[in-house]
C-alpha cells in the first residue's frame, strides 16, 4: 500500500495590491461594508501581461521545486486546478510544464472552482496509491480579475488573483488520512462565469457571451454554511477522528462570516482556523494552498500536525480532507 505526503509548498501572488478604498473609487462600495460582510481588506490583481494564470502558477511551481528534493524532470504528474485558464486549450498545466521544464510529467487541468485544490489532491493521492507515480505537483491558480464585472458591487469586491500548491510524494507514512468530496450540479446556476454560447457559421443564436462572474450571494452563503459542516462531520465519522485532535483548519477563504459559522457548527474553536482573506480576497482554487504555504512559512505547522482542509464553491462543489504533516 502506498501513502502520500505533502513535502513542499510554494505560492506566488501578483504584487499589485488593490484596497477596498481603491475599489470604492470605481464602484459604489466602501471599506466598512466589504470588511463587515466578508473580512476582506485587500486583494492582489494581475496587472501585467506576464501575470496570466500559467505565469503565476509556474512561479508557484518553481518555488515548490526549489524547496523540494526533486528536479523538474522528476515530476510525474502536474495538476492545475483553475477556472480562469489562459486558453481553453492548451491546458494551464501543459503551459506550466513547459515553463518549469517538467518534461516527464503527465499534465492536465481540473475545474472544480473553489474546491479545485482538494479535488486535485484527491486525484493525485489516487495516482500515488495506485503505484503509477511518485511525485505529483498540485497547484491551484486563478486570475479571476479577468472575469470580474467592475459595475457589479456584489461580486467584484470579493475576488482576487493568486497561485499556490504542494508537492505530494509517495511515502511510508500516511499523510492524506481521509477525504469527503462531492458535487451538486442542480444548483450550479448560483455561481457562474466565462459563458461561451453556441456560435458558428450555421448557428441561429446571437453568440453574445457574458464572461463575468455572476453570483447569488445569499444562496452560496447558505450552501457553504450548511454543506461544509455536513461534509466535515461525515469525514470525522468515517475516519474515526476526534475533532479535538485537529491542530488547525484551513477553510476556503471566501468570507470570514462563513468561517465563523462553520467553526460554531463544528464546535472547533476559531483559534484553530487560519484566516488570510483580509489580504487576498477569494482566490478560488488558490485560496487553501496560499494559506497552507503561509502557515508553513510562519512555522505554524509542525511535524505530525493534523490539519483539516475544506473547500466549497461553484459547481456547486465541496471537499474536505484530513492530512497528517
Ligand atoms: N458595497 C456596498 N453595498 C453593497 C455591496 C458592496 N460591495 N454589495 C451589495 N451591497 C448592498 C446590496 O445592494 C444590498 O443593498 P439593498 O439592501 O439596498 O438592496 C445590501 O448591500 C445587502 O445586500 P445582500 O446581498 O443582502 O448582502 P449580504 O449580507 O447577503 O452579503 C455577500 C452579500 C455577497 C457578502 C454574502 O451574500 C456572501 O458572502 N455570500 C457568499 C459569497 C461567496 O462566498 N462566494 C464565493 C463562494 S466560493
Amino acid at each position: 500500500m502506498y501513502f502520500s505526503k505533502i513535502t513542499a509548498t510554494g505560492a506566488y501572488v501578483p504584487e499589485s495590491v488593490i484596497t477596498n478604498d481603491d475599489l470604492s473609487k470605481i464602484v459604489d462600495t466602501n471599506d466598512e461594508w466589504i470588511v463587515s460582510r466578508s473580512g476582506i481588506r485587500n486583494r492582489h490583481f494581475a496587472v501585467a501581461e506576464d501575470e496570466n494564470t500559467s505565469d503565476i502558477a509556474a512561479k508557484a511551481c518553481k518555488m515548490i521545486i526549489e524547496r523540494s528534493n526533486i528536479s523538474p524532470e522528476e515530476i510525474d504528474l502536474l495538476i492545475v486546478a483553475t477556472v480562469s485558464a489562459d486558453y481553453s486549450t492548451p491546458s494551464t498545466a501543459c503551459l506550466v510544464q513547459a515553463k518549469v521544464g517538467a518534461k516527464n510529467a503527465i499534465a492536465f487541468d481540473i475545474g472544480a472552482a473553489c474546491s479545485g485544490f482538494i479535488f486535485g489532491l484527491s486525484i493525485a493521492n489516487k495516482y500515488i496509491q495506485a503505484g503509477t507515480v511518485k511525485n505529483v505537483v498540485v497547484i491551484g491558480a486563478e486570475v479571476l480579475s479577468k472575469y470580474l464585472d467592475f459595475t457589479d458591487r456584489g461580486t467584484c469586491v470579493l475576488f482576487g488573483d493568486g497561485a499556490a500548491g504542494v508537492l505530494l510524494q509517495r511515502s511510508q507514512k500516511r499523510g492524506i488520512i481521509a477525504e469527503e468530496i462531492g458535487s451538486d450540479g442542480s444548483k450550479g446556476h448560483a455561481l457562474t462565469g466565462g459563458d461561451t454560447p453556441v456560435k458558428n457559421a450555421f448557428s441561429k443564436c446571437d453568440g453574445k457571451a457574458n464572461r463575468s462572474l455572476k453570483m447569488d450571494g445569499r444562496a452560496i452563503f447558505d450552501f457553504a454554511t450548511r454543506q461544509v459542516p455536513k461534509s466535515v462531520e461525515s469525514l470525522l465519522k468515517k475516519s474515526e477522528t476526534d475533532r479535538d485532535t485537529i491542530d488547525f483548519v484551513i477553510a476556503h477563504q471566501a468570507n470570514s462570516r462563513i468561517v465563523q459559522i462553520i467553526s460554531k457548527k463544528l464546535k472547533i474553536p476559531m483559534e484553530k482556523f487560519y484566516l488570510n482573506m483580509y489580504e487576498y480576497g477569494n482566490t478560488s482554487s488558490a485560496s487553501i494552498p496560499i494559506a497552507l504555504n503561509e502557515m508553513m512559512e510562519k512555522g505554524l505547522i509542525k511535524e505530525d500536525s493534523l490539519g483539516l482542509l475544506t473547500g466549497f464553491g461553484a459547481g456547486l462543489t465541496w471537499g474536505s480532507m484530513l492530512i497528517r504533516f
